[in-house]
């Protein structure tokens, strides 16, 4: 006659986990990390506490109600009976009390099993959108180091894992504490002696639980780092598929999952054996004592030291004990797990980024009409891997406003990180940049961002429409704004012509658009941004040159009013730009115009001669 749950509780004696030992407890304390994600809910929690003591109060009733309804109710020899009516208005009330007091369980538990469920759900979607939230602030360092797919599924399978706690091993430790205590405290009352005898029964009971326990947990953590290793490399496939096909690895790829897979099944395979073997002992033991128990109670009645009914309700209580403690091992074990995932995700929530805004940071001159103007003092910068080559060194560059700046050289001579540095996705370790006389690192990070336009090297498509695309540069523009944008990067004909125009949508990562056409979104995305500082990183790299002529006349017309960086390999790409930087290993080596360079006989005008077939000099 017990709950449903109780029930199950009991056959879960066999499959649950571990029973936390001191050792494990410093894991458990990480647990604490998830109390500001818990704090907004206090009413929600108190309402879910409310249900479940008074679940808990039913539950524990039941066996006292049942056995007065034995005793008193069917009245047999031993018990105190009345007169023959007063037996059958006994049968009726306890009859009615039993039921009411089942459905007082059935409402109260309904009830936590609602709270429960929300406080689960709601807890798990604030901790991921907070954990995500906080991963997009970070600088590309973190990026470097953690993979996307590591991340990912941060926030997907740890988050599950807290929700499962939350959503019910909390309730369901509490209930079973409850029961625990509560059952154990009612033997005791029934009969003291058959309960010293199951005390030491359950805890025999309980130790090979414990041992099997510690094992399951072992091999299901090892089991699910396999299925994470497992779609991290299909997730990795998956995005090369164009490669793989190319390079026929489709069989070896197949193979190399396949195997990865098997080795996931084959540890899955190993917790099961082992919980198949607690699953037996379990309910063996446990059964076995009670029955046990049941006997020696058996000959108590027949020896008319115990009623039937005491027995009844001693048997009962026993269950729901055994049952908690079943529940409660299950429970530390999944709690176990939902401290490590706690654990993982405050990890990230805790990863500081080096690049911040300033406390308090200087705002930027009013727009100058012409653009910013921008310097570099010895700037030297190395990436934080690799700490014994600098990509920049010694820079030093002023940019007047309205300049055009064109930044040519080797591929590895430093270009993009110049980029990187002055969009402050890393700081150099030596130097200043200052934007219209502020030294960037005093300026908020959206203002210094907001100011600068950039069309980068690998250009990035979302799967959305042509629209959402280019309006991505600024969320606010209108469709027409979009549309002149678009325009002006010689894109507009282009997207005119996919099916849904400028609805079209572009397929995930832009697979839909050639290289080229990719390249004229990102422009005309840049372009709506409208910046005062623009930097073009090979942006027209991939165009044909009748396309390449258009988008140069697009972006002459652009850079009216603002300062240009153009970092271009195609030299009939700058040389109309004011001035020409020549970069090698992260120094600046040329300086000056396109005629200047190729007077001068050095590394420009080498290229010129390659590029367009001119002796040098
Ligand atoms: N995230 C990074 N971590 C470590 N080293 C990097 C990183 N990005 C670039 N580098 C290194 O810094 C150097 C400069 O790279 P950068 O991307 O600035 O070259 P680039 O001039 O833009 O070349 P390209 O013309 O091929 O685009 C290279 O040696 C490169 O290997
Ligand atoms: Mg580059």
């Amino acid at each position: 006659m017990t709950t449903p749950s109780t029930t199950s509780n009991t056959s879960t004696t066999s499959s649950s986990t571990a029973i936390a030992l001191k050792p494990q407890k410093s894991s458990l304390s990480t647990l604490k990390g998830l109390l500001p994600f818990l704090a907004p809910y206090k009413r929600e929690f108190l309402l879910a506490g409310i249900a479940l003591l008074v679940a808990a109060g039913a539950t524990l009733a039941i066996p006292y109600a049942f056995r007065q309804m034995i005793d008193l109710g069917f009245g047999n020899a031993g018990a105190v009976v009345a007169a023959g009516s007063k037996n059958i208005q006994n049968v009726d009330f306890y009859f009615l009390a039993l039921f009411g007091v089942a459905s007082i369980l059935a409402i109260a538990t309904a009830a936590r099993f609602y709270m429960v469920s929300l406080l689960g759900e709601r807890v798990t979607a604030d901790i991921r959108s907070a954990v995500y939230r906080h991963v997009i602030t970070q600088s590309p360092q973190f990026f470097e180091t953690t993979q996307t797919g590591e991340v990912l599924s941060r926030l997907t399978a740890d988050t599950t894992l807290i929700q499962a706690v939350v959503g019910t091993s909390i309730s369901m430790a509490l209930r079973n504490a409850l029961l625990f205590v509560g059952g154990l405290g009612m033997l005791f009352v029934t009969s003291v002696k058959l309960t010293a005898i199951i005390v030491v029964l359950l805890a025999a009971v309980v130790l090979p639980i414990v041992f099997f326990g510690r094992r399951v947990r072992k091999l299901s953590r090892a089991s699910q780092d396999r299925i994470a290793d497992a779609s991290a490399m299909a997730g990795e496939i998956l995005n090369a598929m164009p490669t793989v096909q190319a390079f026929t690895h489709e069989a070896i790829e197949g193979r190399r999952f396949g195997a990865s897979v098997e080795d996931a099944f084959d540890t899955a395979m190993q917790r099961i054996r082992t919980r198949t073997l607690m699953t037996v002992v379990a309910i063996l033991l446990v059964f076995g004592a009670i029955v046990f128990v049941l006997w020696l109670g058996a000959h108590a009645v027949i020896q008319g030291t115990m009623s039937g009914g005491e027995l009844g309700q001693f048997i009962l209580y026993a269950v729901l004990v055994a049952g908690s403690i079943g529940a409660l091992s299950e429970v530390l074990g999944e709690a176990q797990r939902a401290a490590g995932a706690t654990e993982r995700l405050l990890e990230l929530l805790s990863a500081h980024s080096q690049v911040q805004s300033p406390a308090q940071p200087q705002p930027l001159p009013p727009r100058a009409a012409v653009g910013s103007a921008l310097v570099l003092k010895d700037v030297s910068f190395h990436y934080p891997s690799r700490p014994l080559t600098e990509s920049v060194s010694q820079l030093t560059l002023e940019i007047e406003p309205g300049e055009t700046v064109a930044v040519v050289g080797p591929s590895g001579a430093g270009k993009t990180t110049l980029f990187q540095l002055l969009l402050r996705f890393y700081d150099p370790q030596q130097g200043q940049i200052t934007l219209d006389g502020v030294d960037i690192k005093q300026l908020d990070l959206q203002t210094l961002r907001d100011a600068i336009g950039i069309v980068p090297q690998d250009t990035v498509i979302f799967s959305a429409n042509a629209l959402e695309n280019i309006r991505y540069g600024r969320a606010g523009a209108s469709d027409d704004e979009v549309i002149a944008a678009a325009k002006m990067a010689a894109a507009h004909e282009f997207i005119e012509q996919l099916p849904e125009g400028y609805q079209s949508f572009l397929g995930e990562r832009g697979v839909r658009l050639s290289g080229g056409q990719r390249q004229r979104i990102a422009i005309a995305r840049a372009l709506l941004k409208n910046p005062p500082l623009l930097l073009l990183d090979e942006a027209t790299s991939a165009l044909d040159a009748e396309s390449e002529r258009l988008v140069q006349k697009a972006l002459e017309a652009a850079m009216i009013g603002r300062t240009t960086v153009i970092i271009a390999h195609r030299l009939a790409t700058v040389q109309r730009a004011d001035r020409i930087i020549v970069m090698e290993d992260g120094q600046i080596v040329e300086t000056g115009t396109h005629a200047s360079l190729v007077a001068l006989g050095g590394i420009y005008a080498n290229l010129a001669a390659l590029q367009f077939h001119t002796l040098p000099g």
